[in-house]
């Protein structure tokens, strides 16, 4: 596959943040870097274009397809879950890691491969899994799952208002065999304000997808272990794509930026805690509108760094 600057894979998947993330990740180079979601490999190429045989990239990525992405790098290339991150890194010789980085969400790649299931504009089969480590495949979702449960989850990982109506309808359609069917019952369960106001099924098939992946609690266990994991100076970068996720890396970053939390009238420190991190983005850290302009994934990034502490 032909390659770009910004390290997009023809045809596979364009990073965001491509420059922030290279600026970030430069002072702990020379060094070992984890890219956590390697996709297409766009910001793992940059950082070799960057930082050449400076930087020593394990990349991971739980989808067989993105791990074959990787062919012909420099890199070692593992199938796996970023949530067993320490797991992964153990089994490389327990290097010293400098950086990890984490680019959460689904690839353009898996979106557009009606095959995979993950499209609510293409007929496919219902199946959403992101690699074969997935316990269950979208369809036992939508065909098996009671009610309450399905309501739940929409709710939950789609911030769907109109969780329960959908499920319902969802319920009362069964079996539902493809994507485009499920798609099409999910618009029919909606007012037809809501059918305006952007594509109906977004946020129904986007809980779906996190539900499959089981994809927060991988985010959370990721995050943690990256934390645990890095040498003082060295720092974590997580790109968050919804609230979330993003809810996730800024809890953890705030509970591990956190020094002494006894009250203020105590005189002496009692609890013993200290700052494990620096935080490096008060803000998260957003995509230009030249970027947006350029790439309309990145509307929705938010890229958020912290730096270990010694
Ligand atoms: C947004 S894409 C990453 C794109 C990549 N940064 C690039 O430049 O091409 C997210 C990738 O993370 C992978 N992924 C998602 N959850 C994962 C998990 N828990 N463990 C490992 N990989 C995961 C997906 O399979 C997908 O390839």
């Amino acid at each position: 596959m032909d390659q770009d600057r910004n390290g997009e894979q023809a045809g596979y998947h364009r990073p965001v943040l491509v420059d922030e993330v290279v600026e970030l990740m430069a002072p702990v180079v020379p060094g070992v870097v984890v890219d956590a979601t390697f996709g297409g490999g766009g910001h793992t190429r940059r950082m070799l274009d960057e930082f050449g045989d400076e930087v020593t990239v394990i990349a991971i990525d739980r989808d067989p397809e993105a791990v074959a992405t990787a062919t012909g790098l420099p890199v070692t290339v593992v199938q796996g879950n970023y949530g067993h991150l320490a797991e992964i890194i153990s089994s490389q010789g327990s290097p010293e890691v400098s950086g990890v980085l984490f680019d959460f969400g689904v690839s353009s790649h898996q979106l557009d491969e009606a095959d995979r299931g993950f499209s609510y504009r293409q007929e496919g089969p219902l199946d959403m899994r992101m690699g074969p480590d997935a316990e269950i495949d979208a369809s036992v979702i939508v065909n098996e799952w009671p009610v309450g449960e399905l309501t739940r989850v929409i709710r939950e990982f789609g911030e769907e208002p109109l969780a329960r109506r959908i499920a319902q309808a969802i319920v009362a359609s069964r079996p539902i065999d493809s994507t485009a069917t499920l798609s099409t019952v999910i618009a029919q369960a909606m007012p037809a304000a809501r059918r305006r106001a952007g594509h109906p099924a977004r946020r129904t098939f986007q809980a779906i997808r996190i539900a499959v992946n089981d994809e927060l609690r991988s985010v959370d266990a990721g995050i943690n272990q990256a934390l645990d994991l890095v040498r003082p100076g060295g720092r974590v970068i997580a790109i968050s794509y919804h609230s979330l996720e993003d809810r996730i890396v800024k809890r953890a970053f705030a509970e591990r930026s956190a020094g002494c939390t006894c009250p203020p009238d105590l005189p002496v420190c009692g609890c013993g805690n200290t700052a494990q991190v620096r935080v490096l983005t008060r803000r998260p850290i957003r995509a230009s509108s030249a970027e947006i302009e350029d790439n309309n994934r990145a509307r929705s990034a938010a890229l958020r760094a912290v730096e270990k502490v010694a």
